[in-house]
């Protein structure tokens, strides 16, 4: 996904760049503003429709699985996590496949960014480590493995090594 999303981030750049070197090229003559003005208001509705309709697409497109569906679901179990410069301190590592997991999450000292990634490295879910607050966020776990949290906010010299794992087990036979 991130591949696709660099790809098309430089195949947006190289046409933004060729537009940009068009209109330097064909610049040089005279123009009044009262005469490029109608022409310019006209494409501008389109193109704001365009972007408008192009940009819901992409939310949509791009948003599913729906996050709100979490809070939707009933909450299996909660954990408690804690950081810390420079650990997280988990009250279980431990989840299994189908149960909603509400993170409740607060720092000891300064700001972290409590991130959860699935056993693929994509980021799945993340908010505020904060000192004083507990905030919480739920996720539903459908597939098994090693998940993975990561601190997604600056915190000192040992940030990049704030790192926990949660192991998500096939849910027991019937
Ligand atoms: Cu904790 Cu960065």
């Amino acid at each position: 996904m991130q591949d696709l999303a660099a790809l098309i981030t430089a195949i947006v750049l190289v046409v933004l760049s060729g537009f940009f070197v068009w209109v330097l090229i064909n610049s040089s003559g005279d123009a009044r503003l009262d005469d490029l003005a109608p022409r310019a208001y006209r494409v501008r509705g389109s193109v704001a429709l365009v972007a408008g309709i192009g940009g819901l697409i992409i939310a949509f497109a791009t948003l599913s699985p729906w996050p709100h569906l979490a809070l939707a679901t009933e909450v299996s179990r909660v954990i408690d996590v804690r950081g810390r410069q420079w650990l997280w301190e988990m009250s279980d590592s431990q989840a299994r496949v189908g149960e909603t997991i509400e993170f409740r999450v607060t720092s000891d000292d300064v700001n972290h960014g409590f991130g959860l990634y699935d056993p693929d490295e994509r980021l799945i879910a993340q908010i505020q480590a904060m000192p004083g607050v507990v905030n919480a966020v739920r996720h539903r776990f459908e597939r098994p493995g090693k998940y993975s949290i990561l601190c997604m906010e600056y915190c000192g010299v040992a940030h990049h090594g704030m790192l926990a794992e949660l192991q998500v087990v096939a849910a027991p036979a019937n």
